[in-house]
């Protein structure tokens, strides 16, 4: 079975920051969130990938990632010219894929319990086509199973103003060769775009065997910022331990991780949080929920509920579901008490 990891698409909904980085590459709990997906396979047992880019952001994307020797994994990287869909992403990566059974991860969800579990019951069943459903409070944002009362799939519908359930697909789908065909016969949605969702419509109406589970942990898509902030939460539990940095005074509670070469000073931190690499923090009231970035400068600020990316600085601030960019500065007189603040790469605020 090869991987198919989608890294394409525009990620409007992420500006600013998504001006200057591809959405896959912002970091939860300090990972890129497509690491998360990369390992997934290799724990699958799938090593051969292919990884859909577009023109403008694939060469970040591979400068990131590489050639996934360190996942344990062979990464191709196959370029998509336009954001013309999911479908028309599999499309793209089909000679690649070569007839074999695939596995299509989109780059930018996170799964609790990984891929392994699916795809030996992919492997065991045979199906022409698998997909994971997660109940969610807005179906109308996904794509949408409308299931017969024994489980089968009786429609699939991609972000309908009036969802028939409350199942949304899962960025994980698993095909047989059959795909191809289904991608060829689907004609652009209403959005312009080729839709995976008419794909395995496509193949149910065609009487092809599309099997459904519902995944038993949490499955995270990682669209907007409180959609990303809700992923940290829900991964960074499971990554903050072990202080490998120098801390001095102040009061660790909690899960920490504090990365080689940082320093914190008289820092009053609740976990979970998680601090990259060569980080320096003094006076700072840090987590919980909350990731510093490597090589990032804060003092006397307090941070909760936030991601600050590489780089960041922020002095006398204090931040609460904030995302901030690589590099960007906060700085001068701050406001009172505490603010939510989203700033792109580099971007300063002066208070
Ligand atoms: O997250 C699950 C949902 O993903 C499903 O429930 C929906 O049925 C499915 O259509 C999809 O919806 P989104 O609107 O969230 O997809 P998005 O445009 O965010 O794209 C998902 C990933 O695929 C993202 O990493 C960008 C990448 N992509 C997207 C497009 C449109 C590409 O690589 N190429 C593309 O052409």
């Amino acid at each position: 079975m090869k991987g198919v990891v989608l890294a394409g698409g525009t990620g409007s909904r992420l500006r600013p920051i998504t001006f200057s980085m591809a959405k896959q590459l912002i970091p939860v709990a300090n990972k890129p969130i497509i690491e998360y997906g990369l390992e997934d396979l290799a724990e699958a047992g799938i090593t051969e990938v292919g990884v859909i880019v577009s023109p403008e952001t694939g060469g970040e994307v591979e400068a990131a990632v590489g050639d996934g020797a360190r996942l344990g994994l062979r990464l191709n990287y196959i370029l998509q010219d336009r954001p013309l869909g999911l479908a028309h992403a599999l499309k793209t990566a089909l000679p690649f894929v070569g007839g074999d059974d695939c596995l299509m991860y989109l780059g930018d969800n996170l799964v609790k319990d990984g891929v392994r579990d699916v795809v030996a019951d992919f492997q065991e069943h045979r199906p022409n086509c698998q997909i994971l459903l997660c109940p969610v409070d807005n179906p109308s944002s996904f794509g949408v199973a409308d299931l017969e009362p024994d489980g089968r799939i009786r429609r699939l519908v991609e972000k309908p103003t009036v969802p028939p359930s409350n199942l949304a697909l899962v960025g994980v789908y698993l095909f047989d060769g059959s795909i191809a065909e289904a991608v060829d016969a689907i004609r652009p949605s209403a959005r312009g775009e080729l839709e995976i969702t008419d794909a395995i419509q496509h193949l149910v109406e065609t009487q092809r065997t599309v099997r459904a589970s519902v995944v038993s942990g949490w499955w995270k898509d990682t669209g907007t910022k409180e959609d990303l902030l809700t992923a940290q939460e829900l991964v960074i539990p499971l990554v903050a331990h072990g202080i490998e940095g120098e801390v001095t005074g102040g009061r660790l509670e909690g899960a920490v991780h504090v990365g080689r070469g940082s320093q914190l000073v008289d820092c009053e931190v609740t976990g979970p949080v998680v601090v990259g690499d060569d980080a320096r923090l003094t006076r700072v009231r840090l987590g919980p929920q909350t990731s510093i970035g490597h090589g990032c400068r804060l003092s006397d600020a307090a941070v909760e509920g936030s991601i600050v990316m590489d780089g960041a600085e922020v002095y006398g601030w204090r931040l609460r579901n904030s995302l901030l960019g690589r590099g960007a500065r906060l700085h001068g007189a701050a406001p009172a008490p505490f603010v939510e603040v989203t700033l792109g790469e580099r971007s300063e605020i002066v208070g």
